[in-house]
């Protein structure tokens, strides 16, 4: 992040969303708020999108992560939690179209001056802040959540449901894993989404020069890929903090679940959505 400046590449994920919605119809996703919270209209993210067409990878990712989070988040709320937490929130609209309305409570967090920034946003778009909604201004990487959240009105007593999309790359490891340990460490249980990608290392040549561009994008606006996971490794770690149940989807898991015309064309490594819990469920 550059100090004290709002995200950007918040603003490039809010984009890919918009555009999901007006390329593909929101067939992975459908986000009602996605054109309004950028002000933009259908025709001219349209017209942006087609002019690059190598983003369109990026943001069927993106639609695929904030699909099985929020449908993840359905599931939960079926079996009782009542409280989500919006990690990295961004320009995310999940607070402002909350099935749910006050029976789930939701607390947005994000980088101080992205969240203020969201506000502004919101508010030239018209769109309301609910009552269910309570934004929390944390940076990661020099504050505590659990101190920041517990301020807020957050209940560490209950069972907890965290998103936490398109972050984790941005973050340095001791950030990444202080903030697992914290959801691992509720004492009724709680569930994360979030999203990771394999070490540029270990994907094919062909894919690692387009990874690479893309890296050099994100650093050039400040906000550089630092950290990456081998899955086995990950999975490992997360069952010692107390996850007993992990959902890992890979680059051909997400295509067969919801690329159907791609399914079988993509390798497996690259981006991976995760859901981890340490909530026995029954089966
Ligand atoms: C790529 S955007 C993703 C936003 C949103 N989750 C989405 O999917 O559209 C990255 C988000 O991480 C947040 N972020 C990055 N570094 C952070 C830090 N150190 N502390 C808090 N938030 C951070 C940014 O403010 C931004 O909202």
């Amino acid at each position: 992040m550059q100090y004290g400046k709002p995200s950007r590449t918040a603003l490039a994920a809010a984009f890919h969303r918009a555009a999901h919605q007006v390329l593909e119809q929101g067939r992975i996703f459908s986000d009602p708020l996605a054109l309004t919270i950028l002000g933009a209209d259908a025709q001219t993210i349209a017209h942006q999108a087609e002019e690059k067409p190598s983003g369109r990878r990026m943001r069927l990712f993106i639609a695929v992560r904030t699909r099985f989070a929020e449908d993840a988040v359905a599931t939960a709320f079926e079996r009782g939690v009542r409280q989500v937490v919006v990690l990295g929130a961004g320009l995310d609209t999940y607070a402002y179209r909350n099935p749910f309305g006050d029976r789930l409570r939701i607390f947005e967090v994000d980088y101080p001056a992205t969240q203020a920034w969201k506000r502004q946003r919101l508010q030239d778009a018209a769109i309301p802040l609910p009552s269910s909604l309570t934004l929390v201004p944390v940076d990661f990487e020099r504050e505590t959540l659990a101190t920041r959240l517990a301020a807020a009105g957050f209940d560490r007593t209950q069972q907890t449901f965290f998103t936490w999309l398109g972050v984790v790359p941005y973050l340095n490891p001791e950030a990444v894993w202080s903030t697992l340990a914290f959801i691992a460490s509720l004492p009724n249980g709680a569930h994360v989404v979030f999203d990771y990608a394999d070490p540029p290392a270990s994907l094919p040549l062909e894919m690692r020069a387009s990874h690479e561009s893309r890296a050099r994008r994100v650093a050039d606006l400040g906000e550089a890929w630092v950290t990456y996971f081998e899955a086995e490794e990950l999975h490992a770690k997360l069952e010692g903090l107390g996850f007993t149940e992990i959902e890992d989807l890979g680059p051909a898991q997400i295509a067969s679940r919801y690329l159907p015309g791609r399914a079988g064309s993509l390798p497996d490594k690259g981006g991976h959505v995760i859901h981890a819990t340490t909530i026995h469920r029954r089966k």
